[in-house]
């Protein structure tokens, strides 16, 4: 069984496949050794209905289409590539035994069932936190660390969307200058609180009443407060910043420290980011080096008020970066703004990268690139 590529095989190593079907999202990763099973679970949230957007969008091969969610949604149909499927258990799931299962169902249900997944042979890419932080997991932004991926890595590990996006511009500079310390400030949507953030939102703006997910007003509002408050005065969405950071860009010595902040904003997370580097940079540099880095979109044009803004870059892949300049009060710091949708570069779009990571480096069971066109 064989499904078509977009383009030639002949002039490109997998490397360099990798990166054009990071730029191309219409065409086919060509794929065999049997039928291609696809779990989506979390099918009926925010994150899940994106992921299959994404997937459909850029041509995963899938022979068999799985969508779960929780007991409450069993039965109830979502589409995908313009048919209806019914939403599964996960017991019903790991019975199929699909090669992929993509999971975006919060950590409990990724503590319980990611491990029952992998011990059928799925590979897992989760984005929920459970597995994050465990040394045996790979946390994988592919602009970045997509190389440390094996065949033995059976549940992945998708960053938290304000990390995501922040180390996809980061990296190529950090590769020029060396990252000392980074100093992060969040302006974070209400849908990376999932359906029940855009919900209050709505229902504050419309004066309708319905459940509240935040302690506070969020329309009209800012919250400097996202997930829970830890001992030493950090909110946990601030610490995941600083230590997920270090695993993905595989260095303990970059120093970070993080305000998260929940705005009224539906559409995509914006960061400012104060970075620290070894070396000195000249801006015309740093802006050709992000202009040429893969998913990054540079914004820049202060005289023309042209800059990303969440509201531009909803439904986009790539990472927007603008407002580049240097911090006048510190020798080689620099000053960035920088935008992406975190439904879809923060969630479905890296998960959904991954796997395609994975099939064409061979890195799954029962889906290989075709040797074939070779
Ligand atoms: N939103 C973001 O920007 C973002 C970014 C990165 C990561 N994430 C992570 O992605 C996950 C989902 O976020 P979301 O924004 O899509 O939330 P959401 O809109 O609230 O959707 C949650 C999904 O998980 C399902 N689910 C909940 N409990 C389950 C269980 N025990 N078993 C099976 N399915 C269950 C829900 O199914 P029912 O409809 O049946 O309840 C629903 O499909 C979370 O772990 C979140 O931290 C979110």
């Amino acid at each position: 069984m064989e499904a078509r590529v977009g383009f030639s095989f002949k002039k490109k190593t997998k490397e360099q496949y990798f990166i054009a079907r990071l730029c191309l999202s219409n065409t086919f990763a060509v794929i065999k050794d049997g039928m291609i099973k696809v779990a989506v679970v979390g099918a009926t949230g925010l994150v899940g209905r994106t992921m299959m957007k994404v997937l459909e969008e850029r041509n995963f091969h899938i022979d068999e289409f799985i969508p779960v969610a929780s007991d409450r949604s069993k039965g109830m149909e979502v589409k995908f590539k313009g048919h209806s499927y019914k939403v599964r258990t996960l017991a019903e799931a790991v019975a199929e035994k699909p090669q992929i299962a993509l999971f975006s169902a919060g950590s409990g249900a990724s503590l319980e069932w990611a491990p029952k997944f992998a011990e059928v042979g799925t590979t897992v890419i989760d984005n929920s936190s459970a597995w994050r932080m465990d040394k045996a997991k790979k946390l994988v932004v592919p602009e970045v660390n997509a190389h440390v991926l094996t065949i033995d890595d059976k549940i992945i590990a998708n960053p938290n969307c304000s990390t995501i996006q922040m180390v996809v511009a980061l990296n190529p500079l950090h590769k020029k200058y060396k990252v000392k310390r980074i100093v992060v400030s969040t302006y974070q949507s209400v849908s990376g609180t999932g359906q029940k953030g855009v919900a209050q939102l709505m229902d504050e703006r419309n004066g309708t009443k319905g459940d509240r997910v935040y302690p506070h007003s969020i329309d009209m509002n800012v919250l400097p407060h996202i997930d829970v408050f830890l001992d030493n005065g950090y909110t946990k969405e601030e610490m995941k910043m600083v230590n997920e950071t270090k695993k993905i860009m595989g260095d303990d010595s970059i120093r970070v420290t993080a305000t998260t902040v929940r705005v009224p904003v539906t559409g995509g997370h914006s960061e400012a980011v104060n970075v620290e580097f070894e070396k000195d940079f000249t801006l015309d540099e740093v802006n050709k080096i992000l202009s040429g880095s893969e998913g990054i979109v540079v914004i820049d044009e202060p005289k023309n008020n042209k800059y990303p803004m969440p509201k531009d870059i909803e439904g986009k892949d790539e990472v927007f970066v603008g407002r580049i300049r240097r911090d006048e009060s510190q020798p080689n710091t620099l000053n960035l703004w920088v935008v992406a949708d975190n439904l879809r570069k923060g969630a479905a779009t890296n998960a959904v990268q991954i796997a395609e990571y994975l099939a064409s480096h061979d890195l799954l069971k029962g889906m290989t690139l075709s040797k074939a066109n070779s």
